[in-house]
């Protein structure tokens, strides 16, 4: 529609004459909005944007990966990657408190989006993927808490940014219609919400790395079946979660004491509440059989029929 193309061009234009012959920098998610900021800024002044994608270890299977190829390769981006998994994995090592877990993660996010700011120079600006519910809520205490991981608001006095947000007058969907007119493939535009501290929130007690594997191996096959099921455009959010919890189980002639792991499907507006998506017997069987054969030290698989409220979506 004519308006969202003017609304890019018009984005362009402007961007262009604020940022002049000046660098940009960007903290780079994988999200929805800032893949789109990212693109739109690349379009706009091409190299002067650096792009910091910080993989602090919590992402899902080959999302890094992902994210490089389409932003890096296809769409020519300048992507400044930092791994920084095994920090971050450290830094969390033995801490089992859900908020403790979330504030290790956000400064030290902070802390690595910071250090490579430094090694910019000519940096003038800080380009972020605000829109125009994170502007309006950003007075309540939630979305505080919900954002205050993904724009790096925190940084250290001494880094001083002007910022553009040339996002932040729109809702959600126009983001992901303007991502569309800019050639951004679907998985990038109509990518479920994943949260800012990763699968760290979705595994109860210690983040280990056989932990993160379980979580991280066991999600991949939830989406693949969905996928293949049709279920990944029709369900909002889906993921598995490590709810802390051993039983006893029986493999061959062998008595096993593993770890049970959840199915979380969820439909939802806007994330404030949320009814638990009925999916089909079969597509779980499928998923619950394929979990327990190919994750190593899985043997029970749940299925979450709670709404938020009471629960949350997540499991932290
Ligand atoms: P809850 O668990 O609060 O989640 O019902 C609601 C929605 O918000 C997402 N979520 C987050 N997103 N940083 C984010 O960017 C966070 O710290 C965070 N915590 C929860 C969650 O995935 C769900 O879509």
């Amino acid at each position: 529609n004519w308006s969202m193309d003017d609304f890019i061009d018009d984005a362009i234009e402007n961007i262009k004459e604020e940022v002049g012959d000046k660098r940009v920098l960007l903290g780079l998610s994988g999200g929805v909005d800032s893949s789109v900021v990212a693109v739109l800024l690349h379009r706009a002044i091409g190299d002067q944007l650096i792009s910091v994608f910080v993989d602090h270890g919590l992402l899902r299977k080959n999302e890094a990966q992902q994210v490089l190829h389409t932003l890096g390769d296809e769409f020519g981006l300048n992507i400044d990657f930092v791994d920084a998994s095994d920090e971050f994995l450290s830094q969390l090592k033995g801490v089992t408190d859900p908020e403790k877990k979330r504030k290790i993660i956000g400064k030290d996010f902070v802390d690595t989006f910071s250090k490579e700011a430094r090694k910019f120079k000519d940096v003038d600006f800080l380009a972020q993927g605000t829109l125009y519910t994170d502007v309006i809520e950003s007075g309540t205490d939630t979305a505080q808490t919900i954002k205050s991981h993904h724009n790096v608001g925190g940084l250290p006095k001494d880094l001083k940014f002007k910022l553009i947000e040339p996002l932040n007058k729109l809702f959600k969907d126009e983001v992901r219609e303007i991502g569309e007119k800019l050639g951004m493939p679907d998985e990038m535009v109509w990518r479920q919400p994943f949260p800012g501290p990763g699968l760290a929130i979705r595994i109860i007690g210690d983040v280990t790395p056989e932990r993160l594997k379980k979580v991280r191996d066991s999600d991949a096959i939830l989406r693949d079946e969905f996928k293949k099921a049709g279920l990944d455009k029709k369900v909002w959010q889906y993921f598995t979660a490590l709810p802390g919890i051993r039983t006893v189980g029986v493999m061959g002639d062998e008595r096993t004491y593993d770890e049970a792991i959840n199915i979380r499907a969820v439909n939802s507006v806007d994330g404030m509440t949320a009814e638990f998506a009925e999916i089909p017997w079969d597509v779980l069987s499928k998923v619950s059989s394929r979990i327990v054969d190919e994750v190593t030290g899985i043997n029970r698989v749940l299925y979450d029929i709670t709404g938020k409220p009471p629960a949350t979506i997540e499991y932290q």
